[in-house]
C-alpha cells in the first residue's frame, strides 16, 4: 500500500462551458419521450466535448503518505446514451489530470479507469457530484482518485438498479438494465475515441461486491451480442463495449448457483447469534453444488478437474493457506506468535517471517464463525433478497430464478417465467467464460476477497479466478486475510498493475 489520498483542499475555476446537471438533464430526458427524432439525432448527442469541464486542484495523498497536487479537469456528460431512461443514473463524469505536482501531464494515452460505485445491485447516479468522488470506503481515500494522482483518466459511470419504479409501477431497473447501462457507458466512450482524454482501448473497470460482480460481467461479456436489443432500446452508441481489463472485489455472481455454493462452503456455520440454517435445505443446496460442478469441468493447476471433493483443497491450497501465510509473515514475531497461540487452527512451519501456513477446510470455516445469509441465501424463499427483485419484471418486484426455490414454493410441477433463463446468462460472467469462451473478453483481471466475507461462498471468487487462468488471461487473484466485505487492502498496487498492463508511465 503506498498510496492514500485524503483531500486537504478543493478549489474550482470554470473552463469553458460546463455542462449543466440536474434540472438540465431532467428536461433533456424529457425532449427524448417527446420523442421526435430522438433516434436519427442519436450519435451526434453523444459527441463528447472536449471544453466543457471545470477545472480543480485536489491534494490527494499516496498510500505512502505523501501529498500530491492535482489539477485536473472535471467533465460531466448529462447522458451516455441518446434515449435515456433515466438520465439521473445513465450519465457519467470523467476527471482528467492535467498537472501534478506542479508538472504539466497529458492523459491523451493515459488508460482509463471506469469506477463504478454499484453496491446490492442498487441504483447508482453520479449526477449530484462535482468533482471527483475522493473518499471511498471507510473513510480512506478512493481508487479513483489514486488513479487521478497516478496521471490516469477516471470515468465514473451512473447506472440504473434494481428499486427503480415509474409512476405506473413497472421496475426499470431490474435484470439486465445495470450491465445494459454499463455497456452504454462503455461504447460511449470507446465512440468518442480521440475526443475523451485518455486510451479508450486501455479501459479497466473497478468495483465492489454487486459492482464488482458487474465488473467482472463487463469484462467477460464484452461485445456480446446479446445486449444488443436492449442497448439499442436505450440509444448506446453503435461500437464495441469490450473493455481491456476488470478489477473485481469481493464479486457477487453466479446467482443462479451461489445457493448452492454457499451451503458447499458455510453449510455447516451458525448464523448469527448460534442457530443453524434447516439442515434439509442446506443439504439439498450442497448436493446439488456437487452436480453443478461437476457438469462445469472447471480444472485448475494441481489439482485436474475441480470436484466438490477438492474443491476445499484448491480453495486452501491456492488461496487461503497463501492468504494467511501473507499476513502472519508480515506480522511483528511477537504478534504472530500471539496470533498463532490464539488460533491453533494453524500450522506454522518453517518459523519466523519465513514460515509457512497450513490447516484443514473444516478448521478454517470454524474460524471464520458465523454465516451472514441464511438458507437459501439469494434466492429467497420470501421472495425479499436483493437478488429476488434483481429479476423482478414489469410490475413485478420480484421473481424466483432458480428452479429449487420456486418449487419450494410452488410445488414440483412450477417452471420459472420464461424470460428467466436468458436473464440469468446477461448477468452472469460465467456464462461468457465457460462454453463458448467470449474472445473479446478482457485479457486482465483483478481478483480480490476477504477470507471472513460470508456474503457469498468463497468459492465463487475461486471459480471465476480457475477459469481465467485455465483460459490463459492474465489473472492476479488474491484473498485478504480475516477480512471481511468489501475489503480492499492494496489499492496502491492495483494503480500499479494498471501501469504494468498497459504500459503506461507518466
Ligand atoms: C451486495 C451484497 C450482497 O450480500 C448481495 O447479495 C448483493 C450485493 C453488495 O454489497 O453489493
Amino acid at each position: 500500500m503506498k498510496r492514500r489520498a485524503v483531500v486537504v483542499g478543493l478549489t474550482a475555476t470554470t473552463v469553458g462551458t460546463a455542462a449543466g446537471f440536474g434540472s438540465g438533464a431532467r428536461a433533456a430526458t424529457q425532449d427524448w419521450r417527446a420523442g421526435a427524432g430522438a433516434g436519427a439525432r442519436a450519435s451526434a448527442d453523444l459527441v463528447f466535448d472536449p471544453d466543457a469541464c471545470t477545472e480543480s486542484t485536489l491534494t490527494i495523498k499516496d498510500t505512502a503518505g505523501v501529498a500530491h497536487e492535482v489539477v485536473y479537469r472535471f467533465y460531466k456528460v448529462a447522458s451516455y446514451v441518446a434515449e435515456p431512461v433515466d438520465a439521473t443514473y445513465q450519465s457519467l463524469n470523467v476527471s482528467v489530470p492535467v498537472k501534478i505536482d506542479g508538472t504539466a501531464v497529458d492523459a491523451t494515452g493515459a488508460p482509463i479507469l471506469l469506477a463504478n460505485g454499484i453496491g446490492g445491485y442498487m441504483p447508482s447516479s453520479v449526477a449530484n457530484n462535482t468533482g471527483i468522488v475522493a473518499s471511498g470506503m471507510g473513510g480512506g481515500t478512493s481508487r479513483q482518485a489514486l488513479a487521478l494522482a497516478a496521471g490516469y483518466v477516471v470515468v465514473e459511470p451512473g447506472a440504473r438498479g434494481r428499486t427503480l419504479v415509474d409512476a405506473s409501477g413497472v421496475y426499470y431497473g431490474t435484470a439486465p438494465a445495470v450491465i445494459v447501462d454499463l455497456k452504454a457507458a462503455v461504447r460511449y466512450l470507446r465512440f468518442n475515441k480521440g475526443r475523451v482524454p485518455g486510451d479508450v482501448r486501455r479501459i479497466v473497470s473497478s468495483g465492489v461486491s454487486a459492482g464488482g460482480a458487474l465488473s467482472a460481467l463487463l469484462g467477460a461479456s464484452g461485445d456480446s451480442p446479446l445486449y444488443d436489443p436492449y442497448l439499442k432500446e436505450i440509444g448506446a452508441a453503435d461500437t464495441s463495449d469490450a473493455i481491456f481489463a476488470a478489477g473485481a472485489w469481493c464479486p457477487i455472481i453466479d446467482l443462479e448457483h451461489a445457493d448452492m455454493a454457499y451451503e458447499w462452503c458455510w453449510g455447516a456455520n451458525p448464523l448469527n447469534g448460534g442457530a443453524q440454517v434447516d439442515p434439509a435445505v442446506s443439504g439439498e443446496l450442497k448436493a446439488a453444488y456437487a452436480e453443478h460442478l461437476a457438469a462445469l469441468g472447471l480444472r485448475a493447476k494441481g489439482f485436474g478437474a475441480l470436484t466438490a471433493r477438492n474443491l476445499d483443497a484448491y480453495l486452501l491450497r491456492t488461496h487461503l493457506e497463501p492468504s494467511a501465510t501473507r499476513y502472519l509473515a508480515a506480522l511483528p514475531g511477537a504478534d504472530r506468535a500471539a496470533y498463532l497461540a490464539a488460533n491453533p487452527f494453524i500450522t506454522w512451519s518453517g518459523g519466523g517471517s519465513g514460515g509457512r501456513a497450513t490447516f484443514s477446510w473444516d478448521g478454517f470455516r470454524t474460524h471464520v464463525g458465523a454465516r451472514k445469509k441464511n438458507a437459501p441465501s439469494f434466492d429467497g424463499f420470501t421472495l425479499a433478497t436483493p437478488e429476488n427483485n434483481l429479476f423482478g419484471t414489469g410490475t413485478t418486484k420480484a421473481r424466483h430464478f432458480t428452479l429449487y426455490s420456486l418449487r419450494h414454493e410452488s410445488g414440483d410441477s412450477a417452471r420459472l417465467d420464461a424470460d428467466i433463463p436468458a436473464k440469468l446468462d446477461l448477468m452472469n460472467p460465467m456464462h461468457h467464460l465457460v462454453e463458448n469462451p467470449n474472445r473479446n473478453r478482457a485479457k486482465h483481471w483483478w481478483i480480490r476477497l476477504g477470507t471472513k466475507d460470508t456474503d457469498t461462498s468463497l468459492s465463487v471468487a475461486g471459480n471465476l479466478s480457475a477459469r481465467l487462468t485455465s483460459l490463459g488471461d492474465d489473472v492476479d487473484t488474491a484473498y485478504y486475510w480475516d477480512a471481511g466485505h468489501g475489503a480492499d487492502q492494496d489499492p496502491g498496487d492495483f494503480v500499479e498493475w494498471i501501469g504494468e498492463i498497459s504500459g503506461y508511465r507518466l
